[in-house]
C-alpha cells in the first residue's frame, strides 16, 4: 500500500482532478487540511471512511496515522488545498515517510493562484506586458530568504501572486511601491477564490489597503499585482494569421498555394 497526496484544488469541489477524485472516493482514511480544504470534498468519500482534520495534528501525528493505515492495508489519502507544491509542507511529510520506508504518490491539484486567474478572467502572461509570474509571500512567522524580499521582486514590475500576506496588506503595498511598482499599478485581492462566498476587491496600489480593510479580509486571500490586470494588452503571435509555425502556414502562403 502507499499514501496518496491529493491536491484538492482552490475551493470549488469540482476543481479536484479526476485522478484525485477517483482515489478520494476509494479511500479508507482521509487526512484533510481542515483550515483550507472545502469540507464538501469529503462528500466524495465512501461511507465509513475515517476522516482526520490535520488542523489539529502535528507532523508526527499525521505520519503516525499514515503508517497505521498502511500497516492495516488501508487506502490513505492526504488531501491538501490547491496544489501541495505551493506552500504545502509536502516535503517534510515525504521525508518522514521515506524514513519509515512508506511509499507514496503525489496527485497534483489546481493551485489557488490559478483558480483566482480564472475567477477574474485574466492571464498572468500577457504578450509584451508581462511574461513572468512571481509567486511569493511576505515574511511572517515563517521567514523569507533575504534575497527574496517583496521590495527586490517589485523592481521587475511583472505579474505577482502574493500568498499568506493579506493581513499585512499595508506593509505589502509599502514594499511593492518602494521597490518599483507605480502607485497606479492595478491590484486585486481575492478572498476564497472559487468558493461560493468568494470576494473580489479591485483597486490600485494606492487604494487597495483601504478597500481590503473595508471588506474586512484578513486571511485566505491572494494579492495579485501587475499590469496584467490593466487595460493594455497585445494579441499573441501564436494565433496571428501572419505568424508561421510548424503547424500552420501564413495566410499569404495559403493564398499562394
Ligand atoms: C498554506 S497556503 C496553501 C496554498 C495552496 N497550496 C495553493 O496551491 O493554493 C494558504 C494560502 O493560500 C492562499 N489561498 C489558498 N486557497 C485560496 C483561495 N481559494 N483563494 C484565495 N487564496 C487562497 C491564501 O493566501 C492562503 O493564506
Amino acid at each position: 500500500m502507499k499514501i496518496y497526496f491529493v491536491g484538492a484544488g482552490p475551493g470549488d469541489k469540482e476543481l479536484i482532478t479526476l485522478k484525485g477524485h477517483n482515489v478520494l472516493s476509494k479511500a479508507d482514511i482521509v487526512i484533510y487540511a481542515g483550515s483550507l480544504v472545502n469540507p464538501e470534498l469529503l462528500d466524495y468519500c465512501k461511507e465509513g471512511c475515517e476522516v482526520h482534520n490535520s488542523a489539529y495534528m502535528d507532523l508526527n501525528e499525521i505520519i503516525d496515522v499514515m503508517e497505521r493505515g498502511v500497516k492495516e492495508e488501508k487506502l490513505v489519502v492526504r488531501l491538501q488545498t490547491g496544489d501541495f507544491s505551493i506552500y504545502g509542507s509536502v516535503r517534510e511529510q515525504i521525508e518522514e515517510l521515506d524514513k519509515r520506508n512508506i511509499k507514496y504518490e503525489l496527485i497534483p491539484g489546481v493551485s489557488s493562484f490559478l483558480g483566482a486567474a480564472s475567477a477574474l478572467n485574466v492571464e498572468y502572461t500577457v504578450p509584451e506586458i508581462s511574461q513572468s509570474v512571481i509567486i511569493t509571500r511576505m515574511e511572517g512567522r515563517t521567514p523569507v530568504p533575504e534575497k527574496e524580499s517583496l521590495r527586490s521582486f517589485a523592481a521587475h514590475k511583472t505579474s505577482m501572486a502574493i500568498f499568506l500576506s493579506v493581513h499585512s496588506i499595508a506593509d505589502v503595498v509599502k514594499e511593492l511601491t518602494e521597490g518599483g511598482y507605480e502607485e497606479t499599478t492595478p491590484c486585486v485581492v481575492i478572498y476564497k477564490a472559487t468558493w461560493p462566498d468568494q470576494k473580489v476587491v479591485k483597486g490600485k496600489l494606492f487604494d487597495i489597503a483601504e478597500k481590503v480593510n473595508e471588506a474586512n479580509i484578513k486571511k485566505t486571500a491572494l494579492i495579485l499585482v501587475g499590469d496584467f490586470l490593466g487595460d493594455d494588452y497585445n494579441y499573441s503571435k501564436l494565433y496571428d494569421k501572419e505568424f508561421v509555425h510548424e503547424y500552420r502556414n501564413s495566410s499569404l502562403d495559403k493564398e499562394r498555394s
